[in-house]
């Protein structure tokens, strides 16, 4: 079975190809704002106007035609609508065309499949860190639950608003990290955990009204301490609640190396394992859409033309998971 996936639920338009035995092919085209943050429509037009060329990019480096393949996935949400509509648009013109299925697909639980795809995790607790969610992910009883998630802004997003203050380019989680590596020190702001949730945008402003007084090395490396700490804080009282013995780190900020380095040394401490997909596959990208659209269809699962409108606030929470069964 082959099918394409495409992925447009923020910044990135990907597309992807996989069959069963291997990932064909994983193009990807990033919007990046010129200032501030991402504009809805300004992040839609770059989806539009790559859309054509990362859709032959993938099909060329798959060495395959669109009408070879089995099934058009695109990720239905959750994102930013206008970027939504873009994924949206593409596949139903795509499966329409060439008459193939359609699977529109919840976004966080295709980081979760390729996830476990790429690394030897079987029933891991997902940390799911990106620009727009942040959760503490489970399966349990047919469906994939939220343990712990963010009360208000999404690490990622906290990383690019305090890189921005300190006037350094998007994306801010890599700037951030180069200028926390230089430095041991850290200075004492809040701990932002609450039960198994947590919150960012606090922490932002404290970091914030220290810009100009401490160095902005020693202010990156308080938010990424602070920060880090309590997601894995919470990511280890997920595990301890369900005695898991796997933790997934995935999304875009799981490519940083001290949140790694973290999550790595909570597992080895609890005798755990730690999986870590690789980098292009922690990002957005249209093959885990294409790996999750593949595994839903051998369920027989597909969705109709006419309810593959987006969904820009779907919960994985929401949806059953009729693809695994569990013992
Ligand atoms: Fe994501």
């Amino acid at each position: 079975m082959k099918i394409l996936g495409i992925e447009s639920t923020a910044h990135t338009l990907g597309v992807g190809i996989v069959s069963e035995e291997e990932i064909l092919a994983n193009q990807r085209s990033m919007f990046e704002p010129d200032e501030g943050g991402i504009h809805p429509r300004k992040a839609a037009e770059h989806h539009y106007q790559h859309a054509l060329e990362i859709l032959n990019n993938a099909l060329q480096e798959a060495d395959l035609e669109a009408g070879e393949l089995d099934g058009i996935a695109f990720s239905q949400g959750p994102g930013i609508p206008q970027c939504l509509d873009v994924g949206a648009v593409m596949a139903r013109s795509l499966a329409l065309r060439y008459d193939l299925e359609l699977i529109g697909v919840n976004h966080c639980l295709a980081h979760i499949s390729i996830g476990k795809r790429t690394t030897r995790a079987e029933n891991p607790t997902t940390l799911y860190v990106s620009g727009g969610n942040s959760q503490i992910i489970e399966l349990r009883s047919g469906r994939y639950r939220i343990i712990g998630e963010t009360l208000d802004i999404a690490l990622g997003n906290a990383l690019d608003k305090l890189a921005r203050e300190m006037d350094y380019p998007h994306p801010g989680g890599p700037e951030i990290e180069k200028l926390a590596e230089k430095t041991d020190e850290i200075i004492d702001i809040s701990y932002p955990i609450k039960g198994m949730d947590f919150s960012f945008s606090g922490l932002v402003t404290e970091c914030e009204r220290k810009i100009g007084k401490k160095d902005d090395k020693i202010i990156a490396n308080s938010f990424q301490e602070h920060s880090y700490s309590a997601v894995v804080e919470a990511l280890e009282r997920a595990m301890a609640q369900e005695n898991s013995d796997e933790a997934l780190l995935t999304g875009g900020v799981a490519i940083n190396s001290r949140l790694r380095e973290m999550v790595e040394k909570m597992c080895e401490q609890r005798d755990a394992e730690a999986y870590f997909p690789p980098s292009e596959y922690c990002m957005d990208n249209g093959t885990m859409i294409a790996h999750q659209g593949m595994i839903e269809l051998k369920a027989d699962i597909e969705t109709d033309v006419e309810s593959s409108g987006k969904k820009p606030n779907w919960r994985p929470d929401e949806v059953e998971v009729e693809w695994i069964k569990e013992d």
